[in-house]
Parts: structure tokens; sequence; C-alpha cells
């Protein structure tokens, strides 16, 4: 059984450093490998979704919860789509924190980004603050996924702490995470739910996160934007 492993490159690369990334990436993996998305800066999407040759799929790092209007500087589930992108994130905590995305916004996009036609990888997790209620804090920001059709969500377990900084979440942690986000899934909206882990995996710790059996693949950033080191990952993730 193979785990999707997604790249989220943030604000990274140009065109030509995604074109070269694309070729260097494709020829470190086997033919057949497919377990992997790639979330670029959204002038990169096309240029992404041509360059990985219908290899694995693309996905954008935000989207709007409108088709089209007079909404500056957002892009639509419409547009994403247009250029190759099929998944999109929802609720990174670099939104909720840099960009003052609450709950509600966030419930807005999911809703709206499903019902026309793209697969949301949603993202949760608590603040280092926060550490002492896990529960209550996934609980409050799974509420988003109310009224939405489960089958097109993906949740990502990002504990704030560890993205970015080098900690990594212990495999107890994550485990313990992901059985709960498990649970209030299935109590809240009787659905099975895949679930990534997020912050600060890189190929050395990458076997150890992705053997455990709560872990549906892994989210990426920093040592997503390496072609050597996203396709050692991918790898990982394709032989489990
Ligand atoms: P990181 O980022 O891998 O650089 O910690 C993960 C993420 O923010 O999705």
């Amino acid at each position: 059984m193979s785990k999707l492993v997604v790249a989220n490159w943030k604000m990274n690369k140009t065109q030509k450093e995604a074109k070269n990334f694309c070729k260097e990436f494709l020829k470190k993996i086997p033919n057949k490998t497919n377990n992997f998305v790639i979330c670029p800066p959204a002038t990169l999407i096309e240029s992404v979704a041509l360059g990985l040759k219908n290899r694995g799929a693309v996905g954008a790092q935000n989207v709007f919860y409108a088709q089209s209007g007079a909404f500056t500087g957002e892009i639509s589930p419409l547009q994403v789509l247009d250029a190759g992108a099929i998944f999109c994130l929802v609720g990174h905590s670099e939104r909720r924190n840099y960009l003052g995305e609450t709950d509600e916004i966030c419930a807005k996009k999911v809703k709206f980004a499903t019902e026309n036609g793209l697969k949301v990888i949603f993202c949760v997790g608590e603040q280092l603050e926060e550490r002492g209620s896990v529960l209550t804090v996934l609980k409050r920001q799974l509420k988003a996924l109310a009224g939405v059709d489960l089958k097109n969500v993906i949740i990502a377990y990002e504990p704030v702490w560890a993205i970015g900084t080098g900690k990594v979440a212990t495999a107890k942690d994550i485990t313990h995470a992901h059985s709960i986000i498990k649970q209030i899934v299935m109590k809240e909206f009787n659905a099975n739910i895949s679930c990534l882990y997020g912050g600060s995996v890189k190929a050395s710790n990458a076997q150890e996160i992705l053997g455990l059996n709560e872990v549906d693949g892994i989210l990426v950033g920093g040592a997503s934007l390496d072609a050597q080191e996203f396709a050692e990952l991918v790898k990982i993730g394709s032989n489990l």
C-alpha cells in the first residue's frame, strides 16, 4: 500500500526553477510512482501540471469561496481547476496566523471548494501554547467540515510549533492526534477520513512517521523544495 506525499512549496520558486524541479524529480522516481501532489504558488500551477506529464497531481495553496467577481487577489475553484490542479490546501496555519483566516472563513472555503470539484486538504493543529488542549482545538477546527461531502476531504494534522522549526512531534503525539481526528470525524460526521502529518518532515524521519498506522501520508514544506529530497520522500511513501 502506498501513502500520499504532498509538497507545499509556500511562496517559493520561479517558472524556471519549477520546470527544472519537475524534470529532475521525474528522473528520480520509478515510472509508475503516482502517490504525490505538488502545491506550488498559484503562478506556477500550470507549469507544474505540464511539467509533471500527468504523473501525481497538482494542488493550489489557497482558494476563495466564489467562482468569479470583485475579490482582488483571490483565486476561484474554477480557475484552479482550469490551471490544472485538482487539490487545494485550506486552513494552513500560515494563512490562519498571518492572513487572519478564521474557522468561519475556512469552513466556507472547504464547502465551496468541494462543491465545485476540488479535493481539499484541510489543515488543522494546535499552537505551542495550546499543547495542553489538543482535543479542544481539533474539535473546534473540525467543525468546518459540517455539511461537507467528506469523500473529497483529507485532513492534514500540523502542530504549529513543528512547522519549519525542525521540531517534529513524537510518534506518540502524532498517533494520539490522528486517532482523535479520526474519532471526531466518525462521531460528528459518520465518515472515515484520511489524515496526513505535517511539520518538519524530511527524508531522515519520514520512514518512522509514514510507518505509523494512523498516518495516511505527509504534508511537507521545506524538504519538498529539493527534487532529490522530495523524490526520496515519495519513494518512502510508495513502498509502505
Ligand atoms: P515544514 O512545513 O515541512 O517546512 O515544517 C510544513 C507545512 O507547513 O506544510
